[in-house]
């Protein structure tokens, strides 16, 4: 019988959430990572626990943390993978020029030592097991070519996309030296619901909902000429899988081969709710980066061609299903707030 267990690194995280969800739609036995935190940091999984109390398949959540790689080896010890996903990072832009140390150890040395840990798994027990690396499209930073695509060099921005850049080359490295099915994908933006609130997007939709319901007047934003290709969450887990689902590992770039300013996120934002972004949004220098990267823009033949993938949700479709779910959240917390409970303002 084919076995097929994937273990998830960053599960509790946007990504890791929809490829739980779908992991487990095809019949895999799930098993994540998730870091000790003073406070529930599994919302994003809630659901599945629901599902599992109603029948539906496990999944295995591990206490662990890439920073400590004795922890990775005996977690790949218990589970016995068939496929590992790497989508643990700290993963903000802006933060990681506040925390460069330790965005290089999570971020970068963090892949070494899954990868490390691993290989020794594997030696030891003889099994093969299939590495996913979450690289990314903030590693071409300053592009030296429109679209960028699998063979354009990386100039990264930011001491994050210095570190993905680091975990990108050490995975290929350690495929060409070891011989390991380990392959990267070069995701560019994308977002979702579950998207983290402190990103641009949902930063956007949160603020364009809440103010529409009274509970904010302002949208603070930095550089709102930044242009990105931004896609749906839940179409880019799908490649990931599929990469993993090739006889030959390899490196493919995952994007919807379009790309849209911040500005006109914002502008069908408010328009959905009927409101002018322009009488709303003021900038803030603190939201400014040290050194931006001004324009993404991915093409994606390769994994249109050759894992047969393309992007189902479009820009506008994106767009208007992180407004309605936000809508949602923006109503309950006014009916919450009626109620005279308090509740966490975001707007980072
Ligand atoms: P995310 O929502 O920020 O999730 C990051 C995940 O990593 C969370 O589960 C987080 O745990 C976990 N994590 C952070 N530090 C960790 C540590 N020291 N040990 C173990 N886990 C740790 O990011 P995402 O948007 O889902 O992205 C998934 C991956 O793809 C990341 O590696 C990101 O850099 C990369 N990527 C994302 C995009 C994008 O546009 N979304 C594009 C390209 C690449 P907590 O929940 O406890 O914080
Ligand atoms: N977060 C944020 N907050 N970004 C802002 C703001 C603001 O108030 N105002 C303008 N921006 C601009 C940023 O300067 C950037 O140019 C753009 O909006 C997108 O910012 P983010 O949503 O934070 O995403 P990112 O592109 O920096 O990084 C994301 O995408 C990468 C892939 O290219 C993250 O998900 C990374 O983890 C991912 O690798």
């Amino acid at each position: 019988m084919v076995r097929n267990i994937a273990l998830i690194t960053g599960v509790t995280g946007q990504d890791g959430s929809y490829l739980a969800d779908l992991l487990l739609s095809k019949g895999y036995e799930v098993h994540g990572v998730v870091r000790r935190s003073s406070s529930f940091n599994t919302r994003r999984l809630e659901h599945l626990y629901h599902d599992r109390h109603a029948g539906g398949r496990p999944l295995t959540l591990h206490y662990g943390d890439v920073a400590d790689g004795n922890c990775l080896a005996r977690i790949i010890r218990e589970v016995r993978p068939t496929e590992i996903y790497n989508l643990a990072a700290q993963s903000h832009v802006r933060v990681s020029f506040d925390q460069p140390t330790y965005t290089a150890d999570v971020t970068a040395l963090g892949t070494l030592r899954l990868l490390e840990a691993l290989r020794d798994v594997q030696d030891a027990c003889g099994d093969t097991i299939r590495f996913y690396q979450a690289s990314s499209s903030e590693m071409y930073g300053k592009v030296v070519e429109i679209p960028q695509k699998e063979t354009t060099p990386f100039h990264p921005r930011s001491p994050y996309g210095v570190a993905k850049t680091y975990a990108h080359w050490i995975t290929v490295n350690y495929r060409e030296s070891y011989g390991l099915h380990a392959s990267c994908g070069i995701l560019f933006n994308h977002e979702s619901p579950r998207r983290g609130e402190t990103f641009v997007t949902r930063k956007i939709t949160r603020a364009a909902t809440r103010i529409k319901l009274g509970l904010q007047d302002t949208l603070f934003l930095g550089n709102i000429d930044a242009k990105r290709d931004w896609g749906f969450a839940g179409d880019y887990v799908e490649a990931m899988w599929l990469m993993l689902q090739q006889e030959e590992p390899d490196d493919y770039v995952v994007s919807t081969d379009e790309t849209h300013t911040v500005r006109e996120f914002c502008e069908k934002t408010f328009a959905q709710v009927g409101l002018d972004c322009d009488d709303f949004i003021k900038i803030d220098p603190r939201y400014f980066r040290p050194a931006e990267v001004d324009l993404l823009l991915g093409d994606s033949t390769k994994a249109r061609t050759k894992l047969g993938w393309k992007p189902r949700v479009s820009f506008n479709q994106l767009v208007e299903m992180m407004v309605e779910s936000d809508l949602v959240l923006a109503e309950q917390e006014k009916l919450l707030r009626g109620e005279g409970h308090a509740m966490v303002l975001v707007n980072d």
